[in-house]
């Protein structure tokens, strides 16, 4: 059922308010021509209400990349706060002589920044609280503190992968501390094996979800990894479309193992894809509660230097998670008391 532009307004309030957007702060809706109307003025609003100093910036014209923009780029970095209804953790260029990522660079000073996306029906379900970021920080010190992960499956994945080089990402849907960027509607943690070291086997199985593909797989796909990379694809008709995919890019680093973690939102709906198809951005996927979340491409979102315009987010059910082997989630379920929600 459609949202009324006054819930979508009360949303953005709670959220925000969350986020400890205080009277006086700075803060930038920041847009593209296609961002939801109804959340830059849900935004908006909000944020005056809170007392915010705040104003809308759509700052991507043409070809020219954000990054290049010198005045846009200040403005950001000088914000307390952006509402990022744009995707700054997304923009790639093909020009790679352009060495800044555009996130890592708006919070290195401090601000924070919240990403949105998904439309006002899917938000009001997926609406964050102080739990959730409970749990994903607990999540997050553990995974932190491991040097090795292995995943495994009765549909036949055995990877293990190496640990302690990269920052773990903790993405609990609102942004209350200086610096951190989030994504309203998330709920997991994740991180960057160290490079070269993913080894085994991922068996995405009859039901997973390939992003942004936007669809549950059919037939099994077998990837043979070794030392960081996708060495081989075997199966049927997904297996095909998934190489090919590759193949298009002519570019090794599509195929390499990137950020690794688990969903921790209860709230996550894994059959909403099924109706919702290409209007979610597939935070249900993503963040799913129990979920283990394999991916390809770059890691310079996490500071690595591997950058690849092809990156596939590939949340998975029934997988076992295990840190330094003790276990994380284990058939889907997850298993830490400080992770767990109560009665689940
Ligand atoms: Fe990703």
């Amino acid at each position: 059922m459609a949202v009324s532009q006054a819930k979508v307004v009360a949303m953005w309030r709670e959220v925000l308010a969350l986020s400890k957007l205080e009277r006086g702060e700075s803060a930038i809706v920041l847009t593209k021509p296609e961002s939801n109307q109804r959340h830059i003025e849900g935004a908006l609003a909000a944020a005056i209400d809170l007392g915010a100093q705040v104003f809308t910036m759509q700052p991507v014209i043409g070809d020219m990349p954000l990054r290049a923009n010198r005045c846009a780029m200040e403005a950001l970095k000088g914000a307390d706060f952006v509402i990022d209804l744009l995707g700054l953790h997304i923009l790639r260029s093909a020009d790679k002589t352009l060495k800044v990522n555009e996130k890592n660079e708006v919070i290195r000073r401090g601000t924070r920044v919240l990403y949105a996306t998904e439309p006002p029906e899917i938000l009001q379900r997926l609406m964050p609280s102080a739990d959730d970021k409970r749990r994903v920080l607990a999540a997050g010190a553990r995974l932190a503190a491991a040097k090795s992960m292995r995943i495994e499956s009765d549909a036949g994945t055995d990877l293990r992968v190496e640990l302690g080089k990269f920052p773990v990402t903790r993405e609990y849907g609102y942004s209350d501390e200086p610096g951190h960027w989030d994504h309203w509607g998330a709920g997991f943690v994740a991180v960057e094996s160290n490079e070269g070291t993913a080894n085994g086997t991922v068996v995405i199985d009859r039901g997973d979800i390939i992003y942004p593909f936007n669809s549950y797989v059919q037939t099994p796909i077998t990837l043979t990894i070794r030392d960081g990379y996708i060495r081989e694809i075997k199966g049927d008709f997904d297996a095909h479309y998934l190489r090919s995919f590759f193949d298009k890019y002519h570019d090794p680093e599509a195929v390499a193992v990137s950020h690794l973690g688990w969903g921790l939102q209860p709230k996550c709906d894994w059959t909403a894809l099924g109706i919702l198809k290409h209007a979610t951005n597939g935070n249900d996927g993503r963040a799913f509660y129990g979920n283990f979340m394999f991916s390809t491409g770059p890691n310079t979102n996490a500071g690595g230097t591997r950058d690849t315009l092809c990156h596939l987010d590939i949340p998975m059910l029934n997988c076992s998670v295990y840190l330094d082997n003790e276990p994380m989630v284990v058939k889907g379920q997850v298993i830490p008391a400080d992770q767990r929600v109560p009665g689940r």
